[in-house]
């Protein structure tokens, strides 16, 4: 199965079990793959490059990962409707409304939310976002087309709508532009490999990896190079200077996650930790004073390895209580 493609069937299968109140949506994962909103998948992308833009219907619960045409109309009335976009880590998206036909005053609404938002949980938190939470909502029944093309923050974004009237509702089209310094990020797939890099800039990052996963740190540069360091660190961070801390839990806003292991000199090698939590982030502690890189690779972790203590050196987290 392609790796989008089950992205999509286990976030839509949390926002589906959020939804209901549900928070032991892990067992139910698998029935997700029968999901009848899940029609497309990540071979598409791959088919359609350079032909035709992609046009397709949305739905009142949809997860895109391809940029195209989108039209959601509403057969009937749809009160509580939710898409969620996800471009690659080294993407912003751009949502441009085509056309929109919504009722404002009998009800209806139309927001862009710039991240993704689930159980009350914000990715990036607000202390990670460049803007305060109130401005990260744009709704379209306060300005109008005056802003007809919203570009994210980061490599995910959502919308919220509610169209009362059969008939009514809009056409959006959905464009990536590069990001050349990608600070957060969701991860589309389950493994992978990336490196951070904080130039300069007084901000905090988060790589955030919604699947229980093995992660293997394989160089970590704060503002020096390699082999110059000359002082022993200290024991532990001390809260002091720039660091990558780790982090794990069950929701998607990293300010409400366990710290797992904070690393906070410089190495070249591989430390290994294996996180069972359903979410993984790799958060970057940034002064703005020197540039701070990160190198990582992450893969899933199977279901025997859930269970199983391993009993060698890898440190893990969150096993015991799944
Ligand atoms: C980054 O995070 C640290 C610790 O979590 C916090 O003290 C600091 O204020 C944050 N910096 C910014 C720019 O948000």
């Amino acid at each position: 199965m392609p790796p989008n493609f089950k992205l999509q069937c286990h976030f839509i299968l949390i926002f589906l079990m959020a939804l209901r109140g549900e928070s032991r949506y892990l067992e139910l994962q698998e029935t997700a793959e029968y999901d009848p909103f899940l029609l497309f998948s990540a071979n598409l992308k791959r088919d359609l490059a350079g032909e035709q833009p992609y046009h397709r219907a949305l739905r009142c619960l949809d997860m895109l990962s391809l940029p195209g045409q989108f039209t959601f109309t509403a057969d009937r009335p749809q009160l509580h409707c939710a898409a969620f976009f996800i471009a690659e880590p080294e993407e912003f998206i751009s949502i441009h409304y085509d056309l929109v036909s919504i009722d404002c005053e009998g009800g209806d609404f139309l927001k862009v939310f710039d991240g993704w938002i689930l159980k009350g949980e914000k990715f990036p938190s607000s202390q990670d976002h460049p803007l305060p939470t109130t401005e990260r909502y744009i709704d379209f029944c306060e300005s109008g087309l005056s802003r007809r093309s919203i570009r994210s923050s980061q490599n995910v974004a959502m919308i919220f709508f509610r169209v009362h009237e059969p008939g009514n509702g809009f056409t959006l089209t959905i464009k990536t532009d590069p990001n050349l310094f990608p600070c957060n990020v969701i991860s589309q797939t389950p493994n992978g490999r990336f490196t951070l890099v904080v130039p300069h800039q007084h901000r905090n990052c988060s790589f955030s990896i919604i699947y229980p996963v093995v992660i293997k740190i394989s160089d970590l540069t704060l503002g020096r190079l390699h082999g110059v360091q000359s002082k022993k660190p200290p024991a532990g961070c001390g809260g002091i200077g720039d660091f990558v801390e780790l982090l794990g839990g069950t929701g998607l806003d990293p300010s409400k996650m366990m710290p797992l292991a904070d690393l906070c000199y410089p190495f070249h090698g591989a430390a290994q930790v294996k996180i069972g939590c359903d979410n993984t982030v790799v958060r970057m502690v940034s002064s703005g004073k020197q540039v701070n890189r990160v190198t990582f690779e992450y893969r899933q972790l199977e279901p025997f390895e859930l269970e199983n203590q391993n009993g060698n050196s890898i440190p893990e987290f969150c096993l015991s209580n799944l």
